[in-house]
This record gives structure tokens, sequence and C-alpha cells, in this order.
């Protein structure tokens, strides 16, 4: 018997239940120590209640884990995986997006040499573990003949129209919020180039965004909408092969997709409907980051490359004049 892995989970909202669900199945973790600023009632884990701090510095002073988890609204990951880096020697699981700005991140790659950035920091991009996106991703590459992807048409929506206040301070924006998903996502289909074109509208609540990517060496775009401004969730998206005519649309609510070209049915994917679609996320992304040798999509090149075109701010589209309209 190896000693577990000693989890301190860092921010007991919403997506920590996911968490604590995942970490709980797995008999190499143990759930050392939990951390949140706002009082929060004891955290069960297997039976028993581990340690509470309100501060992450405090329970760094009274613990050593092995791998901390950084659940906690988006604007406080850099600083939270600064403090982490720099007092203790924990791989740091930070919830996606790594950062919220370009300066943040330049600020983690600074500690390079006093830390080692690259080796223990990983971001949860835990759209890329999907079933339907393992899925598709598989598929693709094992049909190299109907050639490159060409175009991607993604439309993640949200119901945080429901609660503005809250929304606003754990996520930022839809951009920053469901833009990051995408883009992670996407990531397993194309290598991603550049932001193109930037929108957002409704103050933050929805978006709009082009992307350049490059598939099978060919350059191709993804047009990328979000918005809370919905009753319910739904997430879809489209990867089209432009010269075989070949879709493959993925459907991540319903974690279900299939491959079409004209009117033949070429694939279809669905899953038996018992695992709840965030456990089917975690539940892989845990096992490839506690494998030994984690996905890239976890890694910290992978998280500055999505933070750099996330992040990036194109020149906005000239106004078209009314006889190009
Ligand atoms: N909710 C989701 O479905 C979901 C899914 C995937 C990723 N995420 C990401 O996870 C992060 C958290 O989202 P959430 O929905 O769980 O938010 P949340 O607001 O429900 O929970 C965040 C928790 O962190 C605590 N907290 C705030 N500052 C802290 C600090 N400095 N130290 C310790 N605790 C602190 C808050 O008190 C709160 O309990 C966000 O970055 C979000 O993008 C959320």
């Amino acid at each position: 018997m190896t000693d577990p892995i000693r989890v301190g989970l860092v921010g007991v909202g919403i997506i920590a239940e996911t968490h604590l669900a995942v970490l709980a199945e797995r008999d190499d973790v143990a759930l050392e120590f939990t951390v949140d600023s706002r009082p929060v009632g004891p955290v069960e884990f297997r039976g028993t209640t581990p340690p509470h701090h309100g501060g992450l510095a405090q329970a760094l002073d009274a613990h050593q884990p092995d791998l901390l988890v950084l659940a906690t609204p988006t604007e406080t990951h850099a600083e939270l995986t600064r403090l982490a880096l720099l007092h203790s020697t924990a791989r740091v699981l930070v919830e996606k997006p790594l950062v919220h700005d370009l300066a943040s991140l330049a600020g983690l790659r600074e500690l390079d040499g006093k830390a080692d950035v690259q080796g223990r920091v990983f971001t949860a991009h835990h759209f890329a573990f999907s079933p339907e996106v393992d899925w598709a991703a598989d598929l693709l590459a094992a049909n190299p003949e109907w050639g490159p992807v060409t175009t991607i048409t993604s439309a993640f929506y949200d119901p945080y129209v429901l609660r503005p206040t809250e929304a606003f301070a754990s996520y930022v924006s839809s951009w920053t919020d469901s833009g990051v998903n995408q883009l992670s996502m996407l990531t397993r289909f194309v290598d991603l180039t550049g932001l193109t074109s930037s929108h957002q509208t409704d103050g933050g609540a929805s978006a709009w965004c082009t992307v350049e990517f490059r598939s099978r060496g060919e350059v191709g775009t993804a047009r990328l909408r979000s918005s809370w401004l919905t009753g319910s969730s739904s997430k879809e998206s489209s990867l089209v092969c432009g010269r075989s005519g070949v879709e493959v649309w993925i459907d991540h609510t319903a974690m279900t997709g299939f491959a079409a070209r004209g009117g033949e049915l070429l694939a279809a994917f669905g899953t038996d409907g018992r695992t709840p679609r965030k456990v089917a996320h975690y539940r892989p992304l845990y096992a490839s980051l506690l494998s030994g040798s984690p996905h890239p999509v976890l890694g910290f090149d992978t998280a500055a490359t999505i933070t750099a075109i996330h992040r990036a701010t194109p020149e906005e589209s000239p106004e078209e004049t009314p006889e190009q309209r």
C-alpha cells in the first residue's frame, strides 16, 4: 500500500461538490483539509470531517498537502496559486480559467526559478474530458480521409441571468467563464492560433468571438457564442470538415454526438445516462491528473496558450458601411 495523496480543497462552493464526489470515489486520495473564507457547514468526506480553515495561508501552516485544489472565484486563482507555489510543495489543480488576465499569467511565469511552475500547476479544463468530446476527437483522428476541420460553431448557454450578482462575482463574464471551456474543448480537435474578433454584450453576460485554428495543416475558423440570457443550460458544438462535407455535431448538455455527410449518418454516440454531467468530466480529469502522465490539456503550457487567446484584445472590426450590409 502506498500512502494516499493528501488533498487540500480551497473554496467550498458549487463546483467543490463535484470535486468532493469524484475524490471520494478514489482509494488513492485522502482529504486532508478544507478552506473557505466564508463560514461553511462541516464538509463530510467518506464519513469524516477534515479540519477546516478560513484561509489558505493558515491551512499551509498546519498541513503539508500533496495536491491543492483551488475551487474559488476566478479572480482569486492567480493569487492563491502564487501562495500555494511559494508556501507548499504541493501540485496545484486550479479551476478554470487559470487566471483572469494576462498580467496574472505573466506573474505566475515570473515565479519560475522560485517554484516549478510547469511541473506543479494544472488547470481543470474539464470540458476537454467530456465523453462526447472524447468520442468526437477519437472519431476525427480515426478518419483522416475526412480532411481538415474547416469550420467550428459552438454555443454555450448558462441560466445565470437568474442570479447575476453571484455569477459576475464568481465567473466574471460569459466569455471568461464559457470562452475558456470552448477553447479548452477545441484543443482536443485543432491547434488554436489566435483570437480574430471579440464582441462582448449585455454587460458581459453574452459574447461572440472568432478564433483562428489549424487542422491538418489548413487554416480554419471557430465561431464561439456564449450567453447567460437563457432559462436553461444548453451547450452544443458543430465541427465541419468542409472538403469531405462531414459534420460532427456534439451536444455537451446531453453528452451525445453524431457524424453525418449529407443525408447519411456516419456514426453516433450516447451515454447510459447514469453519470451526472460534471462527474463525467471530473472523473477522467482526476484519473489523468493522478496517472503520472497528465494529459497536456491540464498542463501549464496549454493554459498559457489558451489564456493568451482568451485574454487577447483583437482590434475591433471596423464598422460596416451601409453599402457593405
Ligand atoms: N459552478 C460550476 O459549474 C463550475 C464548473 C467548472 C468550473 N467552475 C469554476 O470554479 C470556480 C468556482 O466556481 P463556483 O461555481 O464553485 O463558485 P462559488 O462562488 O459557488 O464557490 C466559490 C467558493 O470559494 C470561496 N472563496 C472565495 N474567496 C476565497 C478565498 N480567497 N479563499 C478561500 N475560499 C474562498 C467562497 O466563499 C465560495 O464558497 C470558478 O473559477 C469557476 O469558473 C465552476
